[in-house]
């Protein structure tokens, strides 16, 4: 029998894998392991299974229980601890070893792309419960600030010159708070929009124009449309506003000679989300926007979906916002790549139910 070279299959398992000893050191980590940790071999046999464990009773708990029953168990939606402290989300298999004398495996499966979308779509639950209770806040103001307005307004007829001058600061600094809170309002309306089958390059269209002829004057655009994309359920109104903020956004990034704006359509399946009505949806039609600005300052990258979230002097932190929330209305998903000198944000869309057949049909 032709002898096995364990060490070579160790480290082309695709899977990152280590072996812990009985007093739970780490005793072997396999290439893949040290390819997810970011991390020497050597480094990684410095640490003890609780150091993987941000909830150590959970990875602990189930160790206990391979090795008392020398099986094998698994779980799913563990949260790991690498050596540079980041967090990540995976799949895990333990297995008891008989012949290592209470030696322990553990089976790493890194979380897919779609599952954590899954995560961020969670996170943007908790912040929709927020924004909720600040669009009640927002309807409250509204009225004194209208009575402020007012009473200024009427101060004005009987003032003189220098006074007026506070008396306009007044009114339109009330204007511009009025102009927030409407913003911050549009979050309260949860009503569902009607959809209808949507050809997304329309919106896009108009966006482009309506960027062109004001706040992108100073930006080429180019695009790149698949013209064969099937439609999406799709309501144009707040699908205006996703592509202007977006739009929006990427202007005011780049810089004002030079700055360019890169429009791209395109079908890329493979992609599945937790779907509105529960059970995962294909999320294949693809949307990008990219541009040549300064890139998201990386203090703030993590938290930009998040309202109120802004690097900007003037900036209302609401627009990343709004679009998570319209995209997540859509049952698609919203993601940003950036790096100094550029920022990419994907939107992915399903498919209108009706045409869906048809581009299974073509695609074959
Ligand atoms: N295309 C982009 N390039 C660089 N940074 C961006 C881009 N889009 C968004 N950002 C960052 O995300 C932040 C939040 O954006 P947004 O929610 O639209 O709020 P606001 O534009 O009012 O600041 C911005 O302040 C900016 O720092
Ligand atoms: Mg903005």
């Amino acid at each position: 029998m032709n002898s096995v070279d364990f060490e070579a299959v160790w480290n082309a398992l695709p899977q990152p894998a280590l072996l812990f000893g009985l007093d739970d050191a780490v005793i072997a980590a396999n290439a893949a392991a040290e390819a997810f940790f970011s991390s020497s071999v050597a480094h990684l046999m410095r640490r003890r299974l609780g150091d993987f464990a941000s909830e150590a009773s959970r990875l602990a708990d189930l160790a206990a229980r391979a090795r008392s029953g020398a099986v094998s168990l698994a779980d799913r939606g563990i949260e790991l601890i690498a050596p540079d402290g980041k967090p990540r989300t995976v799949d895990v298999q333990l297995a008891a070893l008989d012949s290592e004398g209470g030696g322990l495996l553990l089976l790493i499966q890194p979380r897919s792309i779609a599952e954590q979308m899954d995560r961020s779509l969670t996170h943007r639950a908790a912040a929709r419960s927020v924004t909720g209770m600040a669009a009640m806040l927002a309807h409250e103001i509204k009225n004194p600030l209208a009575g402020i307005s007012g009473a200024a307004q009427l101060l004005e007829m009987s003032l003189g010159d220098p006074e007026r001058e506070l008396t306009t600061l007044i009114r339109e600094e009330s204007k511009r708070v009025e102009k927030l809170l409407e913003r911050v309002e549009a979050f309260g309306d949860t009503r569902p929009r009607p959809k209808a089958p949507l050809n997304i390059h329309d919106v896009i269209d108009r966006a482009q124009r309506a960027a062109e002829a004001g706040f992108a004057r100073h930006v080429r655009f180019f695009t790149e449309f698949d013209p064969s994309l099937p439609p999406i359920p799709g309501d144009p109104d707040t699908l205006m506003q996703v592509f202007q903020n977006l739009l929006k956004n990427a202007a005011e990034a780049t810089p004002q000679v030079g700055g360019v704006i890169m429009i791209r359509t395109a079908y890329s399946p493979g992609v599945a989300i937790a779907g509105l009505g529960g059970g995962r949806e294909s999320v294949p039609l693809l949307v990008s926007i990219q541009d040549n600005g300064s890139g998201v300052p990386p203090e703030i990258k993590p938290d930009i979906f998040e309202p109120f979230v802004t690097s900007k002097a003037a900036g209302s932190g609401l627009g990343l916002a709004l679009v998570s929330k319209v995209m997540a209305d859509h049952g698609g998903v919203v993601e940003c790549d950036s790096e100094p000198g550029w920022t990419v944000m994907r939107l992915r869309f399903p498919v209108w139910r009706e045409a869906r057949s048809k581009v299974k049909e073509t695609a074959r």
